[in-house]
């Protein structure tokens, strides 16, 4: 057997052994839509974890060992550049750009393939007996990837090297040939994996046989050939499938453009269609998948239209914000299975969870601040912002009206994004309302958010009607454009 071998390696060698302890989560959020409920039997969530995902897997590990149907995961490629997201500011197209990750390795490939092995060890052990692993790269470290995954998984559990061809952009380069292609490995943990002949997965036929096609007098597709000992045919041939199973080379789902209902200005987005594929391949409804370098939630916005369980975890807290916009927002996205409608639906219950101290750690990025400040206190940051509300009670009856926001580290923040700001809630993006807000858990009730096709914000909530008199807790989270959350909470009485 041939192993890769690099500098830090056989630091890592007890990982496969060894169980973890991790510190207890703290919920930011619970989205658990009263209509939902939770029927008895079906108790899962689905999680959104933001933090270091080698954390959130060792934490896993205690209780979803061999538990995990597929894992898809498209981590940094080592490209050596910066990813970019767009923050959008207010309702008249006004932006600035942030960097979503570094994909930069300070001691290089070795560090690469050490960060990634040690998670990829883990995510084997998560996986189920029948699962599969997509792990998406391009042209960069595929190969050495390629060489990590068969020692770990086996050679004899390979399944696919999946190229995803697209048009590229045009380079200026004429040194080489144009790189247009990802590469996505496919291994499953054992020779007994879930792999579904779905019709829903096909590739279109194509132009060629496309244009061939006549339709006979029961309107049934066929074209014109076949062939016997060698020789040709024109013999009828009839269409019975919508597409030919698919080949390991995928060109016909395209990349993400700006102009589509599906973007959420991420930079390194994958396309819904791509995780379409895969899940029905490797999953059947109600299997638990996991991202673990989930970015704007594309995995998870698919699982969650085809009624798959699943866990999402991001470092980036922008990220994690999309991700949570994205699946809030999943009814009015496009329906997986039919393109040309709306989904439709609500999303299931979610929560998304953290280590308190990750949480609290998140600090504004340079980008945004005027030179003389380069670094803003953790104690300006969290729950320091200037929030006005007014309560409208009507009897048991209440609205809630966002009258200003104010954030405590204006004069640090640059001019270039000060000058973009024409009211207070141009800094908001979000926010949500829990009317009863228990045991320090935050459930979203009802909540208004900018989308990157939808700028609008509704400063006023639709009225809300107590059913019981008595005195509650009414909590109230703001999410602004840099990230930053800000929770008050008030005393009433109905
Ligand atoms: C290529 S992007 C994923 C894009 C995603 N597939 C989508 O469709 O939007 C990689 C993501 O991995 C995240 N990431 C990098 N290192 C991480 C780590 N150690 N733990 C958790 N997330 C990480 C980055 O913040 C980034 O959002």
């Amino acid at each position: 057997m041939v192993n890769l071998k690099w500098k830090g390696k056989e630091d890592n060698k007890e990982i496969h052994l060894k169980k973890f302890t991790t510190p207890p989560f703290h919920v930011l959020d619970n989205y658990l839509p009263k209509d939902f409920g939770i029927k008895s039997g079906e108790r899962w969530q689905n999680l959104l974890f933001l933090g270091e995902n080698q954390a959130l897997m060792n934490s896993l590990l205690n209780t979803l060992e061999n538990k995990i149907s597929l894992i898809y995961i498209d981590p940094p490629f080592a490209t050596g550049g910066d990813f970019n997201l767009k923050i959008q500011i207010g309702e008249e197209g006004k932006y600035i750009d942030d960097i979503a990750y570094k994909d930069k390795w300070e001691e290089g490939l070795d560090s690469y393939l050490s960060f990634l092995y040690q998670r990829l060890v883990k995510m084997k052990r998560l996986l189920s007996h029948k699962g599969s692993i997509y792990v998406h790269l391009d042209w960069h470290i595929s190969h050495y990837v390629k060489v990590i995954l068969d020692e770990i998984f086996g050679i004899e559990n390979f399944r696919n090297e999946i190229i995803w061809a697209y048009p590229a952009a045009s380079a200026k380069t004429r040194r080489f040939f144009i790189r247009s292609y990802d590469t996505i490995l496919f291994y499953s943990k054992s020779d007994n994996y879930v792999f579904n002949d779905d019709p829903n997965i096909y590739m279109e036929y194509s132009n060629r046989v496309k244009n061939a096609l006549k339709k006979d007098e029961q309107g049934i597709f066929y074209y014109r050939g076949g062939s016997h000992n060698g020789k040709k045919l024109s013999r009828k041939v009839y269409v019975v499938q919508e597409g030919i199973f698919p080949r390991d080379v995928w060109n016909d789902i395209p990349y993400i453009r700006a102009n589509t209902s599906e973007y959420q200005g991420f930079s390194t987005q994958k396309p819904e269609r791509l995780l379409k594929r895969i899940i029905l391949a490797s999953t059947n409804e109600k299997d638990l998948i996991a991202d673990f370098f989930c970015g704007s939630g594309t995995t998870l916005a698919v699982a969650e239209k085809l009624g798959r369980h699943w866990i999402g975890c991001d470092i980036n807290s922008h990220a994690i914000h999309i991700s949570r916009k994205r699946i809030l927002n999943i009814n009015n996205s496009n329906d997986i299975m039919n393109w040309k409608k709306k989904y439709n639906k609500k999303a299931h219950p979610f929560k998304i969870i953290s280590f308190k101290k990750e949480f609290e750690t998140n600090l504004i990025s340079k980008e945004f601040l005027n030179k003389t400040a380069q670094i803003v206190p953790v104690s300006l940051i969290h729950g320091s912002q200037d929030l006005s509300v007014q309560i409208h009670q009507n009897y048991n009856s209440i609205i809630i009206e966002l009258t200003n926001y104010k954030i405590s580290f204006l004069d640090s923040v640059s001019r270039k994004i000060r000058d973009k700001i024409t009211s207070f809630s141009d800094w908001i993006d979000y926010w949500a309302i829990d009317y009863d807000f228990k045991n320090d858990i935050f459930n979203i009730m009802w909540n208004s958010f900018r989308t990157p096709k939808n700028r609008e914000l509704e400063l006023k909530s639709k009225s809300y009607l107590y059913k019981k008199p008595g005195k509650y807790k009414l909590s109230i989270k703001i999410i602004d454009i840099f990230g930053i959350e800000t929770q008050k909470t008030y005393e009433i009485t109905i």
